[in-house]
């Protein structure tokens, strides 16, 4: 299920390591290691993974350095469910659309992305729409790219689905909601009179800690059933004003 290019799985640690604790996380960062080494965990469920290209060194003064460095020294494994995760049947696109209120939504391919088009319960103005959007997924801003249009069929693509554009269009959706919608998106959403919205990366994504984690508390076996799960909840990463 997840896409060629993804590094999914245990990235970091042992396999043979017996979990303690769990935090279930969009992204590993130092306040989400803080939050396992106060809590005793010693497993981090991480949504975009930590490694992603061969890694060649490792300097604590880089990023990603830094953050396998403190990750080995305090023992704690890396498990990443990224896009297969996305595009499971009760994954996080599919979450997000019933978040959003879509019904009969169903799972559409491209290339190596798995998004959904749904309908809204009746049609709407798109700016309306975005408007619910911010609310619900509780952003402090939303941008609405191309003119506002009833519209009732939708495309629900979380994290960065902006180039998914044409692809939507020609699935019959009538507007794109979705994150990381660059210039030139916005131009051709303006040209073809298809509304792309876009609630941000993180925005439509924040909601994958708390889902995972109860997923996965509903599913701990018997003997698993000690083991406690933590979500960290990453904030919007941003100023915006
Ligand atoms: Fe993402």
């Amino acid at each position: 299920m997840a896409a060629e290019w993804d590094n999914i799985g245990l990235v970091i640690g042992n396999p043979d390591a017996k979990a303690k604790g769990i935090v279930v996380t969009l992204d590993v960062t130092d306040e989400a290691i803080d939050m396992a080494e106060k809590t005793g965990s010693n497993l981090i469920i991480a949504h975009h993974p930590p490694i992603f290209s061969p890694v060649r060194k490792i300097n604590p003064g880089t990023a990603g350095g830094h953050i396998i460095s403190r990750l080995l020294k305090s023992d704690i494994a890396v498990f990443v469910i990224h896009t297969n995760l996305d595009s499971s049947p009760q994954g996080l696109n599919s979450h997000l659309a019933k978040i959003l209120g879509l019904v009969k939504t169903r799972a559409v391919k491209s290339e190596d992305i798995t998004y959904r088009i749904g309908l809204l319960s009746k049609k709407t103005d798109s700016l309306a729409l975005a408007k619910a959007i911010k609310k619900t997924l509780r952003l402090t801003d939303i941008r609405h790219y191309g003119p506002s249009r009833k519209v009732s069929k939708v495309a629900v693509c979380s994290g960065s689905g902006g180039e998914l554009l044409g692809h939507a269009l020609e699935n019959g959706a009538e507007a794109l909601i979705t994150g990381d919608v660059r210039h030139h998106v916005g131009v051709e959403s303006e040209i073809l009179g298809f509304p792309v919205i876009d609630a941000g990366h993180a925005g439509t994504e924040r909601i994958m800690a708390a889902y995972v984690a109860e997923k996965i508390k509903k599913n701990l076996t018997k003997s698993a059933k000690r083991i406690k799960i933590k979500v960290f909840q990453i904030k919007e990463g941003y100023i915006s004003f």
